[in-house]
């Protein structure tokens, strides 16, 4: 299929094709949007079965991250870049300086961060050739691994979510389920557990969830189960596609906050979820903190501003959840509502970058 035709309806920008024979480099970096400010979105370094589903993929990923900056109330667009092999071969520091040139180039429409099958040492290279990159290490100016302040951003969420149902901001007693406690879902045990919240994990790593219950008391059960756990919140923090035809007539919580990508394995889950009454906190608004901690570079990074920002999602979450009450629509519509019309009313006031 043609590039215009992969592109179809969608309204990118653009969308930029860089090559470096001499190291393998072949990257494709899709700018969405830029009415609120410069692209930002990582690098996705990923053996795709062709460079159309390359292409179809940073389509995709990169109008994600403008509706993730704007529902976050960032002045950021949304951006991000594939790179096409298999990274265990390809991954060498000729390939990402010629990467970090390819960046250059784009005159900081696009901003650049370690993704999927990148990391941040691969991000220093890049940094070698361009300044267009964030989420360097804390000891090279940078913001750091981004889990935490995910982490911080989901713990803000589901204040919110007990504001909103049960009127306190107060999680003492509470029961909360977290499937999958790598680098985001044990920072948030550490955190609900701090707050007096009885907690409840899983994991398909036995030794991450020995540590979740050894270091934090959380009580542990199978990952087949998890989602079915009477409780208050069920925190979706492994993989995408929690949320299904199968899992949602299952669900025993009153709602569902988690870091987790792309939870609802259809757009019609949001409205199962609503048609039993189970509150869902829009994944791409609850798991922001990781982008606001990386956008928060922008002036220098400092942690505690970085924290206030990502607090934030507080207020922005509980914006959602009225307006969905108001219009009537899911509280994911409600988050694409107002993204829109936030990108929109830039776009009119001339913004850009
Ligand atoms: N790290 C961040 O700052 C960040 C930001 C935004 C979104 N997210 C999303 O949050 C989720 C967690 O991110 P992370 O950085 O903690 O990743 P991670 O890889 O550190 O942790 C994921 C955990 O989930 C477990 N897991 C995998 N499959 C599972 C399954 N089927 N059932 C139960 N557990 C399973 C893994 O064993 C691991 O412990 C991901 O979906 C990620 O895309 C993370």
């Amino acid at each position: 299929m043609g590039v215009f035709e992969t592109i179809g309806t969608e309204t990118h920008e653009s969308v930029h094709f860089g090559e470096d024979k001499a190291s393998g480099l072949r990257a494709i970096v899709a700018i969405h949007s830029t009415a609120l400010g410069p692209s930002l979105g990582g690098t996705r370094f990923y053996d795709f079965p062709d460079e159309d589903a390359a292409l179809v993929d940073v389509l995709r990923l990169s109008k994600g991250m403008t509706y993730k900056a704007a529902a976050a109330g960032l002045a950021q667009g949304g951006g991000k870049a594939v790179i096409i092999g298999d990274p265990s071969v390809l991954a060498h520091d000729d390939l990402f300086r010629a990467y970090g040139r390819f960046i250059e180039g784009l005159a900081g429409r696009y901003i650049t961060a370690e993704d999927v099958g990148t990391t941040v040492a691969n991000m220093e290279v890049v940094a070698t050739q361009t300044s267009f990159v964030s989420g360097l290490p804390v000891e090279s100016g940078g913001s750091g691994d981004p889990s935490p302040a995910t982490a911080r951003g989901v713990l803000a969420s589901i204040r919110a979510v007990s504001m909103h149902l049960w009127n306190t901001d107060s999680l003492h007693g509470r029961r909360v389920a977290v499937k999958g406690v790598g680098k985001v879902g044990l920072a948030l045990v550490e955190m609900l557990t701090t707050e007096g919240v009885e907690v409840v994990v899983a994991d398909v790593n036995d030794r991450a969830t020995e540590v979740a219950s050894t270091r934090f008391g959380a009580k542990v059960v199978a990952v087949e189960e998890v989602h079915t756990v009477a409780c208050d919140v069920f925190s979706p923090c492994a993989l995408g596609a929690d949320l299904n035809e199968s899992t949602i007539p299952e669900l025993a919580c009153a709602s569902v906050v988690g870091s987790a990508n792309n939870q609802l394995a259809v757009d019609e889950d949001a409205d199962r979820l609503a048609e039993r009454a189970i509150l869902y906190a829009p994944d791409f608004v609850v798991n922001a903190g990781g982008i606001i901690n990386i956008a928060a570079e922008t002036d220098g990074y400092n942690l505690e501003k970085a924290n206030d920002m990502v607090d934030r999602i507080y207020d922005n979450l509980t914006e959602i959840l009225k307006a969905s009450d108001t219009l009537g629509v899911s509280t994911e519509k409600a988050a694409e509502h107002i993204a829109e019309s936030r990108i929109d009313a830039a776009t009119k006031q001339g913004g850009g970058s």
